[in-house]
């Protein structure tokens, strides 16, 4: 069932905001090549599903501005930090991807990472990444999938399935999103898929790309 409503949860909100804070130049160095990759020649104004407290704000230019489609409240506050030490202009639009508040074909670029595994239903919030962007505008991602190549990866997963969507408010490590991307009906879409060896085990697979409308 999809939900639109978004509920931020007293103690794992501000938990998990400041546990992505203390991780997130750590996570950043596994994921770095990628989403320099990915996220090259980003324009100036940008959206970005799902922000945190502000893990890609260093791949905006100083002076950029980014409109954070962030419903966990809990994220806001260090997210306006990050954003004002980093000089990018912030818009906060505390909405669920799968219903964002903004006009059709109006964006060039929207921009993930870790989210699509958390979001209540992937194949909506592309739906609404697909209406958000102008044609030949960008979705450029980074998300941990299944490890559909790794029988022992995949148990782990399993294993740690429900204390870990506890934990990371409703996070899942065994979908399939790559597929879920290139069948969400952009134009073209670019999927790499890789392993990053953190030890963050059921996070190890991952994907990036850029998915065009
Ligand atoms: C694992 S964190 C990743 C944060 C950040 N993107 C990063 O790379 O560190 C997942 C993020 O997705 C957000 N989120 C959860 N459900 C969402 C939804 N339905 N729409 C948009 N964002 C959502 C959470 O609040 C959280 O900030």
């Amino acid at each position: 069932m999809t939900t639109e409503v978004y509920t931020t949860n007293r103690l794992r909100g501000p938990v998990n905001a400041a546990f992505f804070q203390l991780i997130g130049g750590g996570l950043d160095r596994f994921l770095h090549a990628r989403k320099q990759r990915v996220f090259a020649d980003v324009p100036d104004t940008v959206v970005e599903l799902g922000s945190g407290v502000g893990a890609n704000l260093r791949y905006l230019r100083p002076g950029s501005t980014l409109i954070a489609v962030e419903p966990n409240r809990a994220m806001h506050a260090r997210l306006r930090t990050a954003a004002q030490r980093r000089g990018v202009r912030l818009e906060v639009r505390a909405v669920a991807g799968e219903r964002i508040d903004l006009p059709d074909a109006s964006a060039d670029f929207v921009l993930s990472s870790l989210v699509l595994c958390t979001v209540s239903d992937p194949a909506r919030v592309l739906a609404e990444v697909r209406r958000i962007l102008r044609p030949g505008g960008r979705y450029a991602f980074t998300e941990h999938v299944l490890a559909s190549d790794s029988r022992a990866l995949r148990n782990v997963q399993r294993m740690v399935r429900r204390p870990w969507a506890w934990c990371f408010e409703g996070c899942s490590c065994e979908r399939d999103l790559a597929t879920t991307i290139e069948n969400a009906g952009f134009a073209h879409v670019d999927i790499e898929t890789y392993r990053i060896r953190s030890p963050f085990l059921p996070i190890n697979s991952q994907i990036a790309g850029i998915a065009t409308a």
